[in-house]
């Protein structure tokens, strides 16, 4: 079995799949190894994340991982989520093969971009999007 039960749950169940209309923050970032993109939609409410959701062209993978990130940042601090590393996400999945590595930093990524977006909106600088693949 490849795959862990956590990532076959998130994979067939996604939690947070959709859009925010009136989102505060939108990131969009797509995965250079395979084409695949992910869209990230935030609501902020002081400095904490109320609501997040998530849309993916992507693999099994990066469904599960965005979707156990979403739910890893809901509720969080903007700090805090802008800490969840791709690593710590596949860790809470139990693990991904190594061939679907990769697929884990779109979630990441998908975070850091929205995040940016939501600064670009307030006025402040944007943050550098970075992440190893
Ligand atoms: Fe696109 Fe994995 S290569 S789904
Ligand atoms: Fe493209 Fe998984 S193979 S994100």
């Amino acid at each position: 079995m490849a795959y862990s039960e956590k990532v076959m749950d998130h994979f067939a169940n996604p939690r947070n799949v959709g859009e925010i209309p009136d989102a505060d923050g939108v990131g969009e970032v797509g995965n250079p190894k395979c084409g695949d993109i992910m869209r990230m939609y935030i609501k902020v409410n002081g400095d904490v994340i109320s609501d997040v959701k998530f849309k993916t062209f992507g693999c099994g993978a990066a469904i599960a991982t965005s979707s156990m990130a979403t739910e890893l940042i809901k509720g969080k601090k903007i700090e805090d989520a802008l800490k969840l590393t791709n690593k710590a996400v596949m860790e809470a999945l139990d693990g991904l093969p190594p061939v679907k590595v990769h697929c884990s930093v779109l979630a990441e990524q998908a975070i850091k971009a929205a995040v940016s977006d939501y600064y670009k909106r307030k006025g402040i600088d944007p943050l550098p999007i970075v992440g190893e693949i």
